[in-house]
């Protein structure tokens, strides 16, 4: 799946809609892209499903709020995307990378989404899913025209998320080992790379990804990392909301390193290329 820098760029979280219905065509782009938003570099494939948001009982008539669970936060929304994911190694990154190829392409058709992980009503998502005995709802998205204004509770959660600002990037690219900031020469075209995965979205805009480059300057590698908040991570059992980050980071670095046609794929090494310290862990890599 193609997605352009400009989708990058222009992905924000929406939580205000205008309440419109997605067009014919809006909905036929979506569900293609849910088809096509596969396979994940790593975990098993997720589903995902479309839904107008009055289907499936999640809100009221289009411009009212929605009020279940955190979609209280969300302001008419005319449509949601649900998914699952069956419980194996890597299923969170596997369904960030995935539902994030689904955001962008959403982005680039003008649409809204926000990623929602906290206090959902997952029994109520798995319903509508039939969910499957060893299948997770790590998160979900409401997805439709943003609204012109956006809310007042809207506004005060991206402000108190930060959801504007990101780290520096000396604090998140590396070269040879976490700690020693990465110097890429002017020009290089793996900048606006690191650039796609520093403007990515992530749970409570913690921005816990980590890059390590190694290898030669003709032929470098890089290593994704997780700097994870461990109590953060583990109040939703299966679901892996900093690994579900990881995913999200993963789509967000391959489809820029397509962009600026530069060569390689994810994928996990055998045995860990760097010495991991708690909290941070090794995740996959990048490479030719
Ligand atoms: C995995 C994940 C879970 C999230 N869960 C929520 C949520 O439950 N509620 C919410 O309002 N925003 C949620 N967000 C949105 C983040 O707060 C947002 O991405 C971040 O603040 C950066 O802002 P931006 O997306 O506008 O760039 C989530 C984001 C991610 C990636």
């Amino acid at each position: 799946m193609q997605l352009s820098s400009a989708s990058i760029d222009r992905r924000i979280s929406v939580r205000s809609y205008s309440g419109e219905g997605l067009s014919p065509a809006q909905t036929q782009a979506i569900v293609q892209a849910i088809e096509e938003c596969g396979p994940p570099p790593l975990g098993p494939r997720p589903r995902f499903r479309l839904v107008a948001a009055s289907d499936a009982g999640l809100g009221d008539a289009p411009g009212q709020a929605v009020k279940v669970g955190t979609y209280g936060m969300i302001k008419g929304a005319p449509a949601f995307i649900l998914g699952a994911v069956e419980v194996l190694p890597f299923a969170n990154e596997a369904f960030g990378y995935c539902l994030e190829g689904i955001v962008l392409r959403a982005a680039e058709l003008g649409l809204g989404t926000c990623w929602l992980g906290g206090g959902l009503r997952r029994g109520q998502v798995g319903e509508i899913l039939s969910l499957g005995p060893n299948e997770i709802v790590p998160c979900i998205t409401p997805i439709g025209a943003p609204a012109d204004k956006r809310s007042l509770l809207d506004r005060i959660v991206r402000s108190s998320a930060k959801g504007d600002s990101r780290r520096p990037a000396r604090e998140l690219f590396f070269e040879g080992e976490p700690g020693h900031p990465l110097e890429l020469g002017p020009g290089s075209p793996w900048t606006p790379v690191l650039e796609a995965v520093r403007k990515a979205p992530s749970a409570s805009n913690k921005q816990p990804w980590r890059i390590v480059k190694s290898g030669s300057s003709a032929t470098p590698v890089f290593h994704l990392l997780l700097d994870e908040d461990k109590v953060y991570n583990s109040v939703m059992g299966e679901v892996k909301i900093q690994n579900v980050d990881m995913g999200i980071a993963m789509r967000h670095f391959e489809a820029e390193a397509r962009n600026q046609g530069l060569p390689g794929s994810w994928r996990r090494l055998p045995s860990t290329p760097l010495a991991e310290s708690a909290p941070i862990s090794y995740i996959a890599t990048w490479a030719p």
